[in-house]
């Protein structure tokens, strides 16, 4: 007999994610090693006004690479390992016309190559290419730089250019103050799988209950990632869709999309907050955070009016939910077709990107 596949592709007829998938530690390691095909976020350019070196230790775990982008005339993504012996070069966001590492003090400019080495005059065939650094490939949409690999790339970026290309999201500006970085007690697909339905959110969430209308919330799939529309309700704040958006009419109080495995892009009327999802360990995630302003007055208001809150409220039922697939006796469950579309499209690329399963 042949097996059918883990998630069946008829949400009617389909079992959700098997509660291995969230406590299995070789299962982990296993999704883990083909997330470097996927493309991930780097960085915001507003992000390098003020550091022009930006080091990415979110992707170390998932590319395998200590990476870090830098700028001069041109934006780059470079190894950040020294070719001496391996230190870091950049650990936190600075400011430099060059790199200097702080073991031995080897510098290379901003495009990675090899400029001094003190100690090294009588060393042979040196400088050679390979004392300077590999660059990798990055691509810039809209302002916003990524790394890693291909996986959906053409595919998310052409959606979300035909729906929201109309937002100037290059000319959004780096808020410090709404950076925030929580390590939570729960396997990263939870965090994903709670993201990705609004039907918790009479249950959970209520203040952002009051603000959206849940009756006309909206989720599509497209290849590599899912679009979830808030509509506001009466009196809360929306986009001013121009006419060539294909939403021009509707009350949009905020656009959620996903995008496979861990990066959610959310705008609001206020500009957009970057949550990137960092798999750790098995039960372990770090949750980033970084917000980028494009219209002040529209701060603290509507769906993207109190993220902390929503935060917190996710949070706990993410770290209950780990505790619960934990249980011997749970092994997994069914779906809404009407509300939980996003979380099966999500189990499908999940489970396809280990047992070529769709
Ligand atoms: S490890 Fe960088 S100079 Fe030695
Ligand atoms: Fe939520």
């Amino acid at each position: 007999m042949v097996a059918g596949p883990i998630i069946d592709s008829d949400i009617r007829k389909a079992h959700t994610l098997p509660s291995r998938y969230y406590t299995e530690d070789t299962l982990f390691s296993e999704i883990l090693s083909t997330l470097s095909n996927s493309f991930h976020f780097a960085a915001h350019v507003s992000q390098l006004n003020e550091n022009n070196i930006i080091p990415l230790p979110q992707l170390e775990n998932i590319l395998g690479e200590a990476l870090m982008i830098t700028k001069d005339v041109k934006i780059r993504c470079l190894s950040n390992v020294c070719t001496h012996r391996g230190m870091l070069i950049a650990t936190k966001p600075c400011n430099s016309k060059n790199l200097k590492c702080g073991y031995h003090g080897r510098t290379f400019g901003l495009d990675g190559c090899m400029k001094n080495m003190p100690e090294f005059t009588e060393v042979e065939n040196f400088p050679s290419d390979s004392d300077s650094l590999i660059e990798f490939p990055i691509n810039i949409w809209n302002g916003i730089i990524f790394t890693g690999g291909e996986r959906f790339f053409t595919s998310v970026i052409d959606e979300i250019q035909k729906r929201i290309g109309w937002m100037r999201i290059e000319s959004f500006e780096y808020d410090k103050s709404r950076h925030r970085s929580y390590d939570i007690n729960a396997n990263w697909a939870l965090y994903v799988d709670n993201y990705l339905e609004g039907f918790h959110i009479p249950f959970v969430h209520g203040d952002l209950h009051n603000v959206l209308d849940y009756d006309s919330y909206k989720t599509e799939l497209f290849e590599g990632g899912v679009l979830q529309i808030g509509i506001a309700n009466e009196g809360e704040a929306y986009f001013q869709l121009p006419i060539s958006s294909p939403d021009y009419g509707q009350k949009i109080a905020a656009y959620y999309y996903w995008i496979y495995p861990g990066l959610m892009l959310n705008f609001y009327p206020w500009g957009l907050s970057v949550n990137i999802v960092n798999p750790i360990s098995v039960d372990k995630t770090r949750i980033i955070y970084h917000g980028f302003v494009g219209e002040k007055s529209m701060l603290g208001k509507g769906a993207g009016g109190d993220l902390d809150k929503v935060e917190a409220e996710d949070q706990e039922i993410v770290e209950a939910t780990q505790r619960g697939v934990s249980s011997k006796s749970y092994e997994r469950g069914r779906y809404s077709p009407s509300k939980e579309k996003g979380v099966h499209y999500f189990h499908r690329i999940l489970t396809n990107s280990i047992n070529n399963d769709f």
